[in-house]
């Protein structure tokens, strides 16, 4: 049957239909990736699912959920597996120590207030990052409901051109919600490199949604050297997709989120050549409507 409508549609935002000089804005994050933090938490969160690997149900639920999380959230050092996981090889421990990490990123934070038809920008301080009502397909744990703190964006990189990306998902969420008055946005920039024998992937948590009214799942700024990196956006049941698309530099995807009955993932990426540097740079935008 030939789908007439979408109860809860989807739009891809292209950079340049805002007037953005798509390059001079690639330059400027390129220069600015020196600012970028490693994600610990995703590297933690990695040596995890390496140890279970391992390890029987028995024995994972043995250890204990605070012993994991104490492990994710970096309060139990590597030297002190070999004590709780006596029976994991040592080139396993090994492989674990010298993970590197996959993720880099800032975090932002502003409000969006409608004033005179038009939105106003107001920058505020980062609370810690907590996806409280996030919900991943699988129903395994799902570390986003702890809070995490990244380093925050320089003043530098909340730009025009940042400016002019936040006024267009106001202006998106005004088309399906013109009652809307004020918005809180968290901006993620991300930076996902490809390291041999590692998983690289912006959504480890597989198929999910992030608990927010409404998102910008990634906007890319830049692939470098890399394949795969899809966004997938699938319907109710968590697993037929409405959407396969490979987003190219300045494009992005906005979606409702939060009771939708959308779901979403981006696939892992690749080198295309294994001898050179690869990564795939976006931004990411959580909306909530607070008003
Ligand atoms: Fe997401």
């Amino acid at each position: 049957m030939l789908l007439k409508e979408l109860d809860t549609p989807i739009s891809i935002i292209n950079v340049i239909d805002l007037g953005i000089d798509l390059e001079k804005m690639k330059d400027k994050l390129r220069a600015g990736y020196k600012e970028y933090e490693p994600d610990v938490y995703l590297t933690q969160r990695n040596k995890i699912e390496i140890l279970q690997s391992h390890l029987s149900q028995e024995e994972i639920d043995r250890v204990g959920y605070d012993v994991w999380m104490k492990i994710y959230k970096g309060e139990i050092p590597d030297k002190d597996f070999p004590i709780i996981f006596p029976h994991i090889a040592s080139d396993v421990l090994k492989t674990i120590s010298s993970l590197q990490p996959t993720r880099m990123r800032l975090i932002s934070e502003c409000e969006l207030t409608w004033k005179e038809n038009s939105w106003e920008i107001q920058r505020i301080p980062c609370a810690p990052f907590q996806q409280t009502e996030a919900l991943i397909a699988t129903n395994d744990l799902d570390y986003r409901l702890i809070p995490r703190k990244f380093k925050e964006l320089p003043e530098y990189l909340f730009d025009e051109d940042l400016k002019k990306i936040l006024i267009q998902v106001g202006n998106k969420v005004k088309e399906f919600n013109n009652s809307a008055k004020k918005l809180s946005i968290s901006i993620h920039h991300t930076l996902i490199l490809c390291i041999p024998d590692q998983i690289s992937s912006n959504s480890p948590e597989g198929i999910h949604q992030d608990g927010v009214d409404y998102i910008v799942s990634a906007l890319v700024i830049e692939r470098n050297n890399v394949y795969g990196g899809k966004s997938i956006i699938y319907g109710a049941d968590a697993k037929t997709p409405l959407l396969n698309i490979t987003l190219q530099s300045g494009q992005g995807i906005f979606q409702p989120d939060k009771g939708t009955e959308l779901w979403h993932e981006v696939t892992s990426i690749s080198l295309i050549n294994t001898d050179e540097p690869g990564y795939r740079s976006t931004i990411g935008f959580d909306i909530l409507v607070l008003d």
